[in-house]
């Protein structure tokens, strides 16, 4: 009868557990986000559909305006359009950064892009802002 020594198994099972995280991981950064101009973001300036942009990424953040801990009036001057300075500009700390992840709804199309790290959101909440 064969006899498999226990940490050969356990060696085996770590082996196919990273094999599977490469997998998924290839998977999840090969799947494409949604593209947007400027012009179709800029149709969603209202208060009950309001997106932003934020180094080319997209958001939807029409749940999020009213929780916004600085002032919901002061989000909706930059509704529809680019709030990165705003964003950046102020205290925002990485709590805040990594709040923004959830609201992803895409990002700008490449042509209109304007920074070196569109589209890596995990480089956007590693940043220092
Ligand atoms: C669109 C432009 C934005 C402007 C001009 C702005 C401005 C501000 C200001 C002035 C404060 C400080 C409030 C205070 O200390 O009294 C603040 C706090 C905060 N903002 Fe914004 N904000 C913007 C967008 C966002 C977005 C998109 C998020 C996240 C989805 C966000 C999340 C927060 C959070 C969590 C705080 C509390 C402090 C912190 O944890 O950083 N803000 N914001």
């Amino acid at each position: 009868m064969l006899f498999f020594p226990c940490y050969e198994v356990i060696n085996v099972l770590h082996i196919l557990n990273n094999l599977q995280s490469i997998i998924l991981n290839n998977l999840l950064t090969q799947s494409k986000r949604k593209e947007y101009t400027l012009k179709e973001v800029s149709n969603h300036y209202r208060e009950n559909d309001c997106w932003m942009i934020i180094r080319d990424i997209v958001y939807d953040l029409t749940n999020f305006i009213k929780e916004h801990p600085g002032g919901h009036d002061i989000m909706m001057e930059y509704a529809g359009s680019d709030a990165t300075m705003a964003f950046t500009d102020k205290p925002h700390s990485k709590h805040a950064s990594r709040l923004l992840q959830k609201y992803i709804v895409g990002e700008l199309v490449f042509e209109e892009r304007m920074y070196d790290n569109m589209s890596q959101e995990l480089t956007i909440t590693e940043q220092e802002w």
